[in-house]
């Protein structure tokens, strides 16, 4: 497959194209199906696992896809107590460091634009895997590539995004890219605490993507394909009586569930605390497991354009 458009860093949803994700995707398709044309492709290659910031699905994913296709990887988990950081060492200088030892960086960091801040000194590309309450940009391409897979089109589909969405990176990810498609519609589900930033709802309507603001999730859950539970982050609270206010407030179970439409799905990008009953984790329309595990092709995909 020819591929036909250029990517360096990966720092934001907004840097892809319709086409370039159709690329990804049918990439993504490929490694699934055929997974032993791929072995030895990154063969020599280094990829850096820098996290500041606690991770089971980004790091693992990244580090099962960068040996999968046959390269090797370093890194430090908890970065800002085990790596020169705790020494006062700036992030800058540790990339200019890192870039001199690997081929690809993939960062995790606590500060929003700590991605772009590590591209601008970096000789290898960056590839943000979170950057505090700023974005999750390959959360979000796994988040769209389960979305076509589950329901077999992207275009027309209806949204509802639902819980932390101040806090959520990956939920504004996933708008970004979803605004690059044709009759979308979103709802965004929150108490006014955690509402939805005004940056992104401003993108939206630059983008004719229209959306609706409510509290009561009972009267979204009929109308939507697709709804995408997050976790209120107790972690971006300074206040713990502020977090007490909102913490259980959306909850999906079987009765919730028996609301939804009979071919939607239900994703979530994981971890969840509550937010979501173990009773329903059973039910065919429950995607988030699927979904987590559709991380480590699309990242292959990835990590194929970014280096091979
Ligand atoms: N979805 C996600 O980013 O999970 P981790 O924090 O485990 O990487």
């Amino acid at each position: 497959m020819a591929v036909t458009s250029r990517l360096r860093h990966v720092i934001e949803s907004q840097q892809f194209s319709r086409t370039l994700l159709e690329e990804l995707f049918a990439r993504s398709d490929e490694i699934k199906r055929e997974p032993h044309h791929f072995i030895g492709r990154l063969a020599g290659q280094v990829m850096a696992a820098l996290f500041y910031e606690p991770s089971t699905r980004t790091r693992l994913s990244f580090e099962a896809a960068m040996l999968r296709l046959g390269g090797s990887t370093i890194g430090t988990d908890n970065a800002r107590e085990f790596s020169s950081a705790a020494k006062g060492e700036t992030l800058e200088d540790t990339i200019r460091i890192v870039s001199g030892y690997a081929d690809v960086i993939v960062l995790r960091h606590n500060e929003e634009g700590a991605a772009k801040r590590a591209a601008s000194v970096s000789d290898v590309p960056i590839i943000n895997a979170g950057d505090g309450t700023g974005q999750h940009p390959t959360q979000a391409l796994l988040d769209l590539y389960t979305i076509r897979a589950e329901l077999g089109r992207i275009d027309g589909v209806r949204v509802a995004m639902v819980g932390d969405l101040a806090n959520g990176r990956t939920v504004r990810s996933l708008a970004y890219l979803l605004s690059k498609f044709k009759d979308i519609k979103v709802w965004f589900v929150a108490p006014p605490q955690v509402a939805m930033r005004d940056d992104l709802k401003a993108h939206l309507d630059e983008h004719d993507v229209p959306w609706v603001e409510t509290e009561d999730l009972d009267s979204v859950l009929p109308e939507v394909d697709v709804v995408y539970q997050t976790r209120i982050q107790k972690e971006r609270f300074t206040d713990p009586e502020a977090y007490n206010a909102v913490k259980g407030i959306y909850r999906i179970d079987k009765k919730a569930l028996s609301q939804m439409r009979k071919y939607a799905i239900l994703m979530h990008p994981l971890p969840r605390v509550d937010e979501i009953s173990p009773e329903v984790d059973a039910d065919p329309r429950a995607a988030y497991f699927r979904q987590a595990r559709n991380g480590l092709h699309i990242r292959m995909a990835l990590l194929d354009r970014l280096l091979a």
